[in-house]
């Protein structure tokens, strides 16, 4: 693989934490990943891992209580988490679509599947609107992202006072000199916070000001293109419509008039077609889809309601509305565990289909490695908010480095026994006291002492792989990997692996 591929999707340095009762909890601790053009990264990790917090990031889809501490998401050179709704919501389900793992939650029970398919067309049905939105969107965005720039700038500093006095509060047995300089620190705090708002505010609402001044004359230029397009379309309508009245009213033969009435209707149809996008057109390509994705008679399904699919074509479903806007990146969550292992499988097999056909990138997540195996080009395996090791897929399964990446693999069961070689002992950590050094230190066996006490940094083992864990280091002691990790290896190698 010596050329280079276009990455599509950039996450650099992300931390998110929550809001809760008990304190500030961290769900993602400085992720980075890159997703590759038509490639699929597989983001692999326990319950609470991170997975979900992270993909909810990049859909703009997080909690209330979410604080986005520090990073950027890059997806065509713009920061996802600056822009605009205006922006995002050209974006959100439209660039980047998501499948959930239920995918119950995900349909309306009283719509028609029919229905719910063809909505998201329908809702932008409206080709004027259409066509004007795109003529004024550049523009408009530009405005609206720095307004966006300039609010996001403010609450996230103001989130983070928030958190500052929260953590503050709930310092247990401070003495009287403790408070007073906590108290002092904070009073510190929010001046310089005010200080931030209005230098934030002046800077930006200078170039709102122009921009807005520049989409007002984009707007008016777009409303008479738009008209004149209109114009256009309905006067060769009307023409074509008395062409047609005139040769109905010269017509002798019944045949000749009623070919020429089928044409004046689809003369109509035609000026439709270029107004707006019609119910007939929606449901063509609603049918298309269902095909697409495997649904067997298409045609009768297309009235039903979700409660008369099986779980594994409500699945389906789903995912052939995330298909009918055509989107660039699909993040899958979880999409396979709410069903039974033969149509998990069938399921994975579409995703894989899919994402060939349509040259996809697709963010696959799981908490199971068996999964990944034949979806994965890249492994992200995620522990406690981290990123612990990173790989191409032949290096994650073939070179693991990381103790939790071999618990993973030891966990997965056997293709040949089926039985579940070593469950991984204890639990996931309190992220709102995660462990010091390497978090995974407390379950793992192969723990030194620095791990409870510094953070292992990213080895780099080749120019694709990572991990971030202290037996890498040059003075660590030689371990080797776990015998069921290396037997199965070994196994797979010699069996002829695909
Ligand atoms: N709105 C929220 N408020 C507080 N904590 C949250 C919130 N959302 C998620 N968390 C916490 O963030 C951490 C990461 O959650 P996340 O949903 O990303 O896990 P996950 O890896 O997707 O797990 P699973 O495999 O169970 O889906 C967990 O500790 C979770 O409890
Ligand atoms: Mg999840």
């Amino acid at each position: 693989m010596a050329e280079k591929k276009e990455k599509v999707l950039s996450v650099n340095n992300l931390v998110i934490n929550f809001k809760t009762d008990n304190g500030i909890l961290k769900a993602v601790r400085n992720v980075s990943f890159d997703l590759y053009q038509g490639e699929t990264l597989c983001i692999v990790g326990e319950s609470g891992s991170g997975k979900s917090v992270t993909s909810k990031t990049i859909m703009g889809i997080l909690a209330n209580n979410a604080i986005i501490a520090d990073g950027n998401i890059i997806y065509r050179g713009e920061n996802l988490l600056e822009i605009s709704e205006d922006e995002f919501y050209k974006i959100r389900g439209h660039k980047i679509g998501m499948i959930f793992q239920d995918p119950l939650s995900s349909l309306n029970p009283i719509v028609k599947i029919g229905k719910q398919i063809t909505e998201a067309m329908l809702i932008n049905s409206d080709k004027l609107k259409t066509m004007y939105n795109d003529l004024i969107s550049d523009d408009l965005i530009r405005y609206k992202n720095t307004l966006a720039k300039m609010n996001i700038a403010i609450s996230t500093e103001r989130k983070k006072l928030d958190a500052l006095i929260s953590e503050t509060r709930a310092k247990e047995g401070r003495t009287a000199q403790q408070r007073a300089a906590d108290k002092a620190l904070i009073k510190q705090k929010k001046a310089e916070f005010k200080a931030f708002e209005k230098k934030t505010r002046e800077e930006y609402m200078g170039k709102a000001k122009e921009y807005k001044a520049i989409l007002a004359e984009t707007e008016k230029k777009a409303k008479k293109e738009v008209a004149a397009y209109k114009a256009q379309v309905t006067e060769e309508y009307k023409a074509r419509q008395a062409e047609i009245k005139g040769k109905l009213s010269a017509a002798s033969t019944k045949e000749e008039k009623d070919a020429l009435k089928k044409e004046l209707e689809l003369a109509k149809e035609d000026l439709d077609n270029k107004l707006c996008i019609t119910k007939a057109e929606a449901k063509r390509r609603a049918l298309e889809i269902m095909k697409e994705v495997g649904i067997p008679e298409p045609e009768r399904r297309y009235n039903q309601y979700p409660f008369e699919f099986s779980g594994g074509m409500r699945q389906r479903i789903v995912i052939a509305i995330a298909l009918t806007a055509s989107p660039e990146i699909l993040i899958c969550d979880e999409p396979t565990t709410a069903l039974d292992v033969t149509i998990q499988a069938q399921i994975l097999e579409l995703i894989n289909k899919i994402k060939a056909e349509r040259n996809l990138s697709c963010i696959f997540i799981t908490h199971d490695l068996g999964v990944v195996a034949n979806m994965a080009d890249r492994v992200a395996v995620m522990y406690a908010g981290k990123i612990v090791e990173y790989g191409t897929s032949d290096e994650i399964f073939f070179e693991p480095k990381h103790p939790y990446t071999w618990a993973l693999l030891s966990s997965i069961p056997d293709v040949d026994s089926k039985e579940k070689l070593e469950a991984i002992p204890g639990t996931p950590p309190n992220m709102i006291h995660p462990p010091k050094g390497d978090a995974f230190a407390i379950r793992s066996k192969y723990a030194m002492n620095i791990d409870f006490r510094e953070e292992p940094p990213f080895f780099k083992l080749s120019d694709t792989h990572y991990a971030a864990t202290w037996l890498l280091d040059p003075h660590a002691p030689k371990v080797e990997m776990p015998k069921i990790v290396s037997e199965r290896i070994k196994n797979s190698l010699e069996g002829g692996a695909q």
